[in-house]
């Protein structure tokens, strides 16, 4: 059974740097509370892991963050390779995924930790985990930072989670907005002007990735 997942607490100490105050409203989840909560849930994952062969496979983009500091804690032998995997789409709504990169480590009868930073619709972690199955694993377990459960349409759960949170739309620590937005040392929550704005320009002719997630 999955341990307990703390619901998000926002720090009402916490304040958005002047830099990014025009765009993003407040901070959902401050620097120490994601740093506190990947010690937390390394804990667990190196227990479950601890004597076995273990392949990370982390999502591209969106986890670049929260994959190096997660596992920076994880004081197990492993080797990590990455699937490259977008959502396209006009609006703000997900669209269709595209792999961008391919797996490359053999999985076959390893143990597999698949790291995303979002489980949001559960479109794009329920295809991967289709993928990767095919390849033959001993056994996938899933980790991510934040589970957006409100909008699930795929039934998947992750076995590893750092924080539930609500609908809003969150950006910072690897997620994005536009592209934007990933270096944020903290997870915060986008003001509305900024992807009503971004909806409202003129859709260009090739689909590209501004602002497609509606509750992101
Ligand atoms: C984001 C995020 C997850 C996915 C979750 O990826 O990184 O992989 O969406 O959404 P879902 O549960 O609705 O499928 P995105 O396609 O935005 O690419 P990125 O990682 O490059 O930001």
């Amino acid at each position: 059974m999955r341990a307990p997942v703390p619901e998000v607490q926002a720090d009402p100490r916490a304040r958005v740097p002047a830099r990014w105050r025009k765009e993003v409203e407040r901070i959902l989840i401050t620097e120490g509370q994601i740093a506190r909560r990947i010690r937390a849930m390394s804990r667990d994952i190196v227990r479950d892991f601890t004597g076995r062969e273990m392949v990370v496979v982390s999502l591209l983009n969106g986890t670049v963050m929260f994959l190096a500091d997660l596992i920076r804690n994880l004081s197990l032998p492993l080797r990590l390779d990455f699937i490259g995997v977008s959502s396209y789409g006009a609006g703000t709504e997900s669209g269709d995924l595209v792999f961008t990169k391919e797996l490359r480590l053999d999985v076959r009868g390893r143990d597999v930790l698949l790291v995303d930073d979002i489980l949001d619709t559960g479109k794009t972690l329920g295809r991967v985990l289709g993928k990767l199955r095919v390849l033959q694993p001993r056994r996938i377990k899933t980790c991510v930072l934040l589970n957006k459960a409100a909008r699930r349409v795929e039934a998947v759960e992750a076995d590893y989670v750092g924080f539930e949170i609500p609908d809003l739309f969150v950006v910072g620590y690897g997620l994005d907005f536009a592209e934007r937005y990933r270096n944020l040392p903290f997870v915060g929550v986008l003001h509305p002007h900024v992807y009503k704005q971004a909806c409202q320009q003129v859709i260009p002719a090739r689909p590209r990735k501004a602002g497609r997630r509606r509750g992101r």
